[in-house]
């Protein structure tokens, strides 16, 4: 029988199939998983050749102007994990849980800075950097939290870096659970823990359409 007889055949029958293969994930997953996470896995140590994967999806991403201008600095827990940990803030809506729980704390960061300081263009592709980033890491099995809330001078000071660092993505294996609560516009959109559950309110889409 000739190759691909059969399938021929069925196309002639029945027409054409539309076959869609899906590979890996679907995006609606990966945006699911991707919950900002507060809490890791500290028996799983992220390398530093992982975080370069993950700063990989940046020569693939769009840019104001194509300009460009974002730099990252990748930390281990080999490389200075402990210097970002003390500057940055986490979970301020939960501010009695003083969050990391101790144990729980991540241990490898992506420090992004920008060559052309906090431009309207330049903060954009930090939104796009950090969203894609963020998507690479749960793609790869692991978890993200992005931190505007940091001491960006002790941090610059730490690392010696020779742009303003604009935004921190921790990255780990997180061990936390989540839940999404559709909520209407008007109510608190502030994020809540119930029995070990972390709950974020997000507006349904009917009301986000205007
Ligand atoms: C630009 C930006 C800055 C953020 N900064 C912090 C921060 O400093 N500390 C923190 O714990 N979470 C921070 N977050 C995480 C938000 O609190 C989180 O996105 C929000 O609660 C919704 O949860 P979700 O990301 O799981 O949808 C930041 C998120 C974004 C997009």
């Amino acid at each position: 029988m000739a190759d691909n007889y059969l399938e021929k055949r069925y196309d002639e029958v029945f027409g054409k199939k539309t076959v869609i293969r899906r590979v890996g994930h679907t995006l609606d997953e990966l945006l699911t998983r991707n919950r900002s996470t507060r809490g890791y896995n500290k028996d799983f140590v992220v390398s530093e050749d992982m975080l370069r994967q993950i700063v990989s999806v940046n020569t693939k991403i769009g840019s104001g102007c194509n300009r460009q201008v974002l730099r990252f600095k990748l930390v281990t827990k080999d490389t200075g994990a402990d210097k970002v940990l003390q500057n940055i803030k986490m979970g301020a809506a939960l501010p009695e849980l003083h969050l990391p729980f101790p144990g729980t704390e991540p241990e490898a960061f992506i420090i992004v800075c920008s060559t052309a300081g906090d431009d309207k263009l330049a903060l954009i592709d930090l939104g796009m950097s950090l969203q894609t980033m963020s998507l690479r890491a749960v793609e790869m099995g692991l978890n993200t939290l992005i931190v505007g809330a940091f001491n960006k001078t002790k941090i610059c000071e730490a690392f010696d870096l020779p742009f303003d660092p604009l935004a921190v993505l921790c990255v780990g294996k997180g061990n936390e659970r989540f839940q999404i609560v559709p909520i209407h516009a008007d109510e608190s959109h502030a994020y809540y823990r119930r029995e070990g559950v972390h709950y974020i309110p997000k507006v349904r889409l009917e009301e986000l359409e205007l």
